[in-house]
């Protein structure tokens, strides 16, 4: 249990979906590393900093969690925090094609590096943080998928 992983993502904002993969993980590992990503190609509604520090929050109880904003190519990351794991979520069809190309192209940067993929749990399967934010320009609720904080700071950004 001593092994380290690196579960990356952009995390814009962290969602129930993305903490049932982590949790299940600190079951697996003995230390991983919430790698939020500036993931500048996309329009995030949440700055670096505001992800990270939402992460932060949502992820206070679990002690063998670490949450580390990056700007660089994950595979860089993993090397200088001498890791070589990469935890990924697999939601549907769809999920697994790009994950099959992310998982290469790393492996096309680093050799050694391994991806390991969780299924999340069935009712958090069909969620994704642009479908929350969708939900939210609607006024819906969205208590089933993240925090009331976070919510409140979804609702707030977008009036
Ligand atoms: N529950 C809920 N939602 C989930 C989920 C889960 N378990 N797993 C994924 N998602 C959602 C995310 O919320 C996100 O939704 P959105 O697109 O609506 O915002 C979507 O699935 C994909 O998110 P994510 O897992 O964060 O992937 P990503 O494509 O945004 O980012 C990085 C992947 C950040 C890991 C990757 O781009 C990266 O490593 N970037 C650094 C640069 C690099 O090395 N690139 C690779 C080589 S080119």
């Amino acid at each position: 249990m001593n092994k380290k992983a690196i579960y990356p993502g952009t995390f814009d904002p962290i969602t129930y979906g993305h903490l049932n993969i982590l949790e299940r993980s600190t079951m697996i590992f003995g230390k991983i590393i919430l790698a939020v990503s500036d993931s500048i190609s996309k329009k995030t509604m949440f700055s670096l900093k505001e992800r990270v520090f939402f992460a932060k929050e949502e992820t206070k109880h679990l002690d063998n969690v670490e949450v580390i904003g990056f700007s660089e190519l994950i595979v860089n990351f993993a090397y200088k925090h001498r890791v070589n794991i990469l935890i990924r979520s697999i939601r549907s069809i769809s999920d697994f094609e790009y994950e099959y190309k992310f998982a290469h192209v790393n492996q096309y940067f680093m050799n050694n590096i391994e991806t390991i993929f969780l299924l999340p749990s069935p009712r958090l399967s069909i969620i994704s943080s642009s479908l929350i934010k969708e939900i939210a320009r609607y006024g819906g609720n969205l208590s089933s998928f993240l925090s009331e904080n976070i919510a409140k700071a979804i609702f707030q950004r977008i009036s």
